[in-house]
């Protein structure tokens, strides 16, 4: 506890009354307890030698001295009548107060001179209590922002004291914030917020003497922050380095913040986490610059907050997990002269996040946004759109996928058909459905009279030539090459969808018979482009 020492105003206080022959007739000595005093005695005429002097005290006598006889100088006790009829009393009590009176022979006829002892004690003894609160090494005091806090303030002073409670903050002060009269003082604070943190004084003032003696506490208010740590990253000026920021604010005072890497241990060990604390402070943010070389695929990059409102089992943290990217999207599009296509690219695997660009050409020039030229990036899925194709816009196309880790590109091959293709196409479809229109109608004849077929050597026959329409099937030959349209891109995310594909060949054999098969394919990816479906 600190205490000082505010205003002594006076140590011994005289109030004196003047009487009409110039003599004090009344006095008030005010000494503080244990202190030494001198009582004069102004009763005899100063060129009297008096012979005898006695003190009264509250009309008691209390001591006497027969100036004939001379003291020996051991005797000195609690009182002592000097050899000018002064009273020394040595070690004042409390119950040294009172009115004194001296009397001596011979007699004076002035009228007797009383004089008032006022004994008093400085305030001491001084408690200041404030609760709940922590201390901290310095003494200064922690309370909780929302608590309710006591302030209680205890002193001691003789006859009486003034007591009073003081703030002195950062935002403002106030000089009393409660004052009373008691040996104790106090008052609360309900829902304490930061703005009662400061200095809280308690002044105690004797209320005889004036003296005044303060004592003060420092008091802070303790709050954490609401959220998690938040992790961020971003490339550094040097593009050799990652910047990975930590910040966790709205707490008070700041916290601890640690940046770290933790392996995952194989699961044989334990499962547990190794971890490698690369730095901390005390901060709300905390940046770490790290080299590229440093990171791989699968690191653990964690961040863990301390603050003293919140308990250690209670961890706070942000962490990344890096990442590599991994553009997903067609490999292989189609489109038609003069339409618009959009290539579509989806990043959502990398961490951090990846800088998705679009480049064409075997060269890898950068595609920048034109009319020609329409990027977009909506979260993950990034698309270019090219406008108005035309045939030198067949090619490739890479979604380039950057993040600290690598860069890993999606390659794309677009081909254009030309209208004439097209057309062909058209022509193409309409000949299919013809000659398998026809086909149907051929077999549904062979079928019916099939009991004839199987006669002889029929059987054999058509042994031979489902043998021939399977294995067609297996090569994807295509019948008409040119005149198949292609379809759109399928989904290559259900690889196992089932279409329908219809194969039609025309036998080599001189017969006329036309053969149709139908057969279930599985779509793989790697052909798609190569099966006919409808
Ligand atoms: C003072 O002491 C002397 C010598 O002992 C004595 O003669 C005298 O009477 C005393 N005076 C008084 C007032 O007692
Ligand atoms: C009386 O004597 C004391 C010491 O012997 C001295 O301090 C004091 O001033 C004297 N009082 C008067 C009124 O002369
Ligand atoms: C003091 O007063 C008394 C009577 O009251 C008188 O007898 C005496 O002479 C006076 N003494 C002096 C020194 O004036
Ligand atoms: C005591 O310590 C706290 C926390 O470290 C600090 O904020 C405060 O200023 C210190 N007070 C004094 C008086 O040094
Ligand atoms: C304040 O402190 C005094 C002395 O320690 C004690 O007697 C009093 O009960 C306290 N007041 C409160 C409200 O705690
Ligand atoms: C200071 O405290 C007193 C007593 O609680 C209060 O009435 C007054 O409004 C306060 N002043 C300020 C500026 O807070
Ligand atoms: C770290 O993140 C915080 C919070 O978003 C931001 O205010 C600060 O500027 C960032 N610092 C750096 C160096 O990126
Ligand atoms: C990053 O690390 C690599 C390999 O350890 C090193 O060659 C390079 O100088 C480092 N870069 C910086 C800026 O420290
Ligand atoms: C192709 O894109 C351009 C530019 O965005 C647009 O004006 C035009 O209508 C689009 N054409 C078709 C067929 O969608
Ligand atoms: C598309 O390109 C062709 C050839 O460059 C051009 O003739 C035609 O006007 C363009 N169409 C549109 C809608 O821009």
């Amino acid at each position: 506890m600190k205490a000082f020492s505010v205003a002594i105003f006076l140590l011994l206080f005289m109030h004196q009354t003047v009487a009409a022959n110039g003599r004090p007739d009344k006095t008030t000595v005010i000494k503080t307890l244990g202190a030494n005093i001198l009582l004069p005695c102004w009763n005899t005429a100063t060129n009297v030698t008096p012979s005898f002097t006695r003190w009264m005290k509250n009309g008691q006598f209390i001591i006497g001295r027969n100036h004939s006889i001379i003291p020996t100088p051991s005797s000195e006790g609690h009182l002592t009548i000097m050899y000018n009829q002064s009273l020394y009393i040595n070690g004042l009590a409390l119950s040294d107060e009172g009115i004194y009176l001296c009397d001596s022979l011979p007699h004076d006829n002035n009228t007797q001179t009383s004089l008032t002892l006022q004994i008093v004690s400085c305030p001491g003894n001084g408690i200041t209590d404030i609760h709940p609160a922590t201390t901290l090494s310095n003494g200064t005091l922690v309370v909780h922002r929302g608590s309710t806090v006591l302030f209680n303030c205890s002193s001691w002073s003789y006859p009486s004291q003034r007591l009073t409670w003081e703030f002195q903050g950062v935002a403002y002060r106030n000089d009393s914030l409660t004052a009373g009269s008691g040996s104790w003082l106090d008052f609360r604070i309900e829902d304490i917020q930061p703005t009662a943190q400061g200095n809280y004084i308690c002044r105690a003032q004797n209320s005889v003497s004036q003296k005044e003696v303060g004592w003060s506490k420092e008091l802070l208010v303790y709050y954490s922050p609401e959220k998690h740590p938040e992790c961020q990253w971003k490339i550094g000026k040097d593009p050799s380095h990652v910047q990975f920021n930590c910040s966790w604010f709205g707490g008070y005072p700041s916290p601890t913040l640690l940046w770290g890497e933790k392996h995952q241990v194989p699961a044989s060990q334990g499962n547990e986490v190794a971890g490698q604390l690369m730095e901390s402070e005390v901060t709300d943010r905390l940046v770490i610059n790290l080299n590229r070389s440093l990171l791989f695929d699968g690191q653990t990059l964690k961040c863990d907050g301390y603050h003293p409102m919140i308990s250690t089992e209670d961890e706070k943290f942000c962490s990344f997990t890096l990442k590599s990217p991994y553009p997903e999207g067609e490999p292989l599009v189609t489109a038609l002269e003069g339409t618009n296509i959009t290539l579509t690219c989806k990043e959502s695997s990398s961490l951090p996040p990846a800088l998705t660009t679009w480049q064409r050409t075997a060269q890898q020039e950068d595609v920048v946004p034109s009319p020609k030229y329409v990027l977009l990036g909506q979260g993950p899925t990034f698309t270019l759109t090219i406008v108005n194709i035309t045939k030198q816009d067949e090619g490739l196309y890479f979604c380039r996928s950057e993040n600290p880790l690598m860069v890993r590109e999606l390659e794309i091959y677009l081909t254009v058909k030309t209208s004439s293709q097209s057309t062909g196409a058209i022509i193409g479809i309409f000949l299919a459905i013809l000659i398998v229109g026809s086909g149907i109608v051929i077999a549904k004849t062979v079928y019916s009279s099939r009991d004839r077929i199987c006669l002889g050597n029929g059987f054999e026959r058509m042994e031979e030539e489902r043998e021939d329409v399977l294995s067609l099937v297996e090569s994807d030959e295509e019948v008409f090459p040119e005149a198949v349209p292609r379809l759109p891109p399928l989904s290559l995310t259900n690889g196992h969808s089932t279409t329908l594909v219809q194969i039609h060949r025309i036998s080599s054999n001189d017969h006329e018979d036309e053969e149709i098969v139908e057969h279930p394919l599985q779509l793989e990816n790697t052909d798609m482009e190569e099966l006919v479906t409808f």
